[in-house]
């Protein structure tokens, strides 16, 4: 099967990279001629590099360069069985190329949206014939992130979900299934992992340095959140948190957080401006944690509880399937485990005790056990 990409970004590039090394040929399309230049120079250095460390031979790269073709042209996406589109993230321009798309391409071919936060309905919309439309979210750097998520809209029919899923498992990808719905899995599921982190800031309990250690000591994460937020960026970490909670109405749970807005828009981005929650600054001392075990355990909890909560509801509202929403985190952001398994391992009970404690203290809808977990405990009894 011919495979088309629309857009030659970080990810774009990314996803011609796993078609082509998968032996697909594949037609990357983009308006702009640089940069399927820089695309086409960024996977000659990866290639080079894997040349370098004896994992793959020149006539390999070779055959991957020679299955793609560069254009500026969609007409060229004529022959293919799928197109994935990973353009800006704007939901009238992807509308108009979506169109645009289905005049290209032959009926039965799979139009595919790489959209983190767009509804796929709502692109699914501008085609005449909607069931091809499908939600396929590839994670940065999509060569290397094994997670994608499937998202079939409501108008996709089955055959194209099959036939997806049945090209990205080929592909070597750890592939989930799920609901249209806002964030998808993991950017919903993962929000308290920062969300949480912040307010345990604001309310002065513990310091950048000592929430990030009580994470990595006591959950096995491998980056604590503030310094995860400082990989990812602060602007782009708040921009997903704020349109998860506006798409959400407004529910409390997913509500952004001043100082994360302050620190972006300081220009405190993170790693890509030198200075986020930490200063990378060469020479600048980072600061120390606070290795109160006590604490640090307490703050552990509390973010977990959060994230399971948000599992657990993502599982009561149907959003994906337990055994899916469990893949996803330790597929998609490398969670030491999948937080349903996790919470059984605690002890549901416990886990619901502990947001209750929360939910007690604060009277913040924030903190509302998940009523999945509710029932669970009771059915447990
Ligand atoms: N960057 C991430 O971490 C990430 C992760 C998952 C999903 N996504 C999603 O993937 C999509 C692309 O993100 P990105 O980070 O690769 O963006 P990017 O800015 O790196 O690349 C977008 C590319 O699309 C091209 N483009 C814009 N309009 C076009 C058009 N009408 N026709 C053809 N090409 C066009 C641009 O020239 C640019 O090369 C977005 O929907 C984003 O939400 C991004």
């Amino acid at each position: 099967m011919k495979v088309g990409v629309l857009g030659g970004g970080t990810m774009g590039s990314g996803i011609v990279q796993v078609a082509a090394q998968n032996g697909h040929e594949v037609i990357l399309v983009d308006l702009n001629e640089q940069i399927l230049i820089k695309s086409r120079e960024a996977l000659e250095k990866v290639l080079n590099r894997l040349i370098e460390k004896g994992k793959m031979s020149e006539e390999d790269s070779e055959a991957i360069h020679a299955r793609i073709t560069y254009s500026q042209d969609m007409h060229d996406f004529a022959p293919c069985g799928i197109v994935i589109e990973a353009i800006i993230e704007d939901l009238a321009i992807k509308k108009t190329v979506f169109k645009h798309l289905e005049g290209v391409t032959k009926p039965s071919c799979i139009l595919a949206s790489n959209t983190s936060s767009l509804s796929i309905a709502s692109i699914g919309a501008a085609l005449e014939i909607p069931d091809r439309i499908m939600g396929i979210h590839f994670f940065n750097p999509a060569p290397l992130m094994p997670l994608v998520e499937l998202i079939p809209a409501v108008q996709t029919s089955s055959e194209t979900v099959q036939k997806s899923k049945e090209l990205i498992a080929g592909w070597g990808k750890v592939t989930v299934v799920c609901k249209d719905t806002p964030g998808f899995i993991v950017n919903r599921v993962a929000r308290p992992f920062y969300g949480e982190a912040l307010r345990i800031y604001e309310e002065g309990i513990a310091d950048f340095a000592t929430i990030d250690w009580a994470m990595t000591t006591f959950g096995g994460f491998r980056m604590g959140p503030f310094t995860l937020m400082d990989y990812i960026g602060n602007d782009v970490n708040y921009t997903v948190t704020e349109t998860v909670f506006t798409a959400f109405y407004f529910d409390p749970r997913y509500k952004p957080s001043f100082t994360q807005k302050r620190h972006s828009e300081a220009g405190y981005l993170g790693r890509k401006s030198g200075r986020g929650y930490y200063n990378y600054a060469e020479g600048v001392a980072q600061p120390q944690p606070n290795e109160d075990k006590e604490l640090g355990k307490q703050i552990f909890e509390r973010i977990l509880v959060m994230l399971m909560n948000e599992a657990f509801d993502a599982l009561f509202l149907q959003v994906a399937s337990r055994k899916d929403i469990d893949l996803a985190m330790t597929n998609g952001v490398n969670y030491p485990k999948g937080l349903l398994q996790w919470a059984d391992e605690m002890g549901l009970d416990v886990v619901l005790s502990k947001l209750e404690a929360l939910f007690h203290e604060y009277g913040e809808d924030r903190y509302r056990p998940s009523p999945l977990l509710r029932r669970m405990v009771r059915e447990m009894k």
